[in-house]
């Protein structure tokens, strides 16, 4: 959660049974580096104990405006805050700050800040389908505010319906994306991503592991950070809003989609796992098992990155992928110097929770002239967060050398 690194955050807990919920959110939030301010109202605190956020966050704390012995708390929170998110948040505190009323330290706080703010609703589904607090929540988006909606699940009494919190994790990742840099604005990133399937017959293909997970994170971590993003992907994985996305199933697909759009992008991340043979005359049919045991004759593939690497126009960042076992170094720095790349990314995709399907990722980033980044093991997000550092790294200042 780059995005949080650092950055000062106020949590604001009220009181609905999700604050429990919150107790997550903010041990999230210190875990990706955030400075935690905590505020609960009355209410929360009779849901969950304020020595459990003391304990977790990064200061004491702060229940009431008149708290010793600072004497005007919500100025100083709101102030000093990069975000302001309140999970969960009941009608109640929806209502005062969509009417600027201020009547507690949270609210208080919510209308002495200009920082973003995020808010949380958790109530139940009659309260959560009232028109007055659907309204509220309109008024307050067409303010800027950003509402992460709740879902649907068993609430408090044991019924079941909508106005049950988002998950922790969601949440998080909200608030790092609210406050990621913007490092990539005005910038097209060409991002590439799954695994190509080369029909041997209209029922059987070649193919290869790759989930998409790893291309998928780096579109959604380039998208946060501003770029325009152009997603060439053969999986169905989640997409960020606003991009553009492309599906293709072949490598000669992927080929075309790719070169007809590589020339508008500023950055083009090959991420997807290219079959470098295919079938040379698939089957018009299906194969029949009766009928023996079939030759099936290869041809090449475009090597679709070095095609890049040959028609790269000035100003173009040019990373590949390596998806690598054994030597990994020197295999990557093979590829970087014969497909004139600006940076490799090599996985070693026989260590375990690396490469292919897995969540997480650890890779060795190359670029000439002695640029490395090594990783540890991480989210495939955290991932596309080192590999995007290192390309912003490239194109400001275009050497360096450093460790992570
Ligand atoms: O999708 P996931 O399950 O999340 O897994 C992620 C991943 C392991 C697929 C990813 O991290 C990765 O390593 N991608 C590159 C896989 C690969 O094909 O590596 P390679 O060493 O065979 O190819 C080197 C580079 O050339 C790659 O950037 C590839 O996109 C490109 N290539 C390869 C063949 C070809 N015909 N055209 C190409 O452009």
């Amino acid at each position: 959660m780059g995005g949080l690194q650092g950055r000062r955050v106020v949590l604001g807990v009220s009181g609905g049974i999700a604050a429990y919920k919150a107790v997550e959110v903010c041990r999230r939030l210190m875990d990706a580096g955030a400075y935690v301010m905590p505020v609960m109202t009355r209410g929360a605190t009779h849901m969950v104990g304020p020595t459990t956020f003391s304990a977790l966050a990064s200061e004491p704390v702060r229940m009431s405006l008149w708290d010793a012995p600072e004497p005007i708390p919500h100025t100083r929170l709101g102030q000093t805050a990069d975000l302001v998110l309140v999970a969960p948040a009941t009608a109640r505190v929806i209502g005062c700050y969509a009417n600027g009323i201020s009547n507690d330290l949270l609210t208080a706080t919510l209308l002495a800040t200009r920082a973003p703010v995020v808010l949380v609703p958790a109530m139940h589904t009659e309260m959560w389908e009232q028109p007055a607090v659907q309204l509220n929540l309109d008024l307050l988006r067409s303010r800027g505010v950003t509402i992460v909606p709740p879902g649907v699940g068993r609430l408090a009494g044991g019924d079941v319906g909508a106005g049950r919190m988002a998950e922790p994790a969601d949440i998080v990742a909200v608030a790092s994306e609210i406050l990621a840099p913007q490092d990539l604005a005005g910038l097209t990133v060409l991002v590439t991503a799954g695994g190509t399937r080369e029909p041997i017959d209209p029922v059987r293909f070649v193919g290869n592991r790759s989930s998409g997970k790893q291309g998928h994170a780096l579109a959604a971590e380039a998208a946060a950070r501003g770029a325009d993003v152009v997603l060439v992907t053969t999986t169905n994985q989640p997409v960020p809003p606003g991009t553009d996305v492309v599906c293709v199933e072949t490598a000669a697909e992927m080929e075309d989609a790719v070169l007809d759009r590589a020339a508008g992008a500023d950055v083009v991340l090959m991420a997807a796992a290219v079959a470098d043979f295919r079938p040379k005359a698939p089957a018009p049919d299906k194969i029949k098992k009766n009928e023996g045991i079939p030759e099936i004759v290869l041809e090449p593939t475009t090597d679709i990155l070095a095609e890049l690497g040959r028609r790269r126009r000035p100003g173009q960042t040019l990373v590949g992928f390596a998806a690598e076992t054994g030597d990994v170094r020197a295999y990557a720095s093979s590829k970087l110097r014969a497909k004139g790349l600006d940076l490799v990314v090599a996985n070693d995709v026989s260590a375990p929770d690396v490469g292919f399907e897995h969540d997480t990722n650890r890779v060795l980033v190359l670029g000439p002239d002695g640029f490395e980044i090594e990783g540890s093991l991480m989210d495939k997000r955290a991932v596309a967060r080192l590999v995007l550092d290192a390309v912003i790294d490239r194109r400001t200042s275009g050497e360096g050398k450093q460790k992570k």
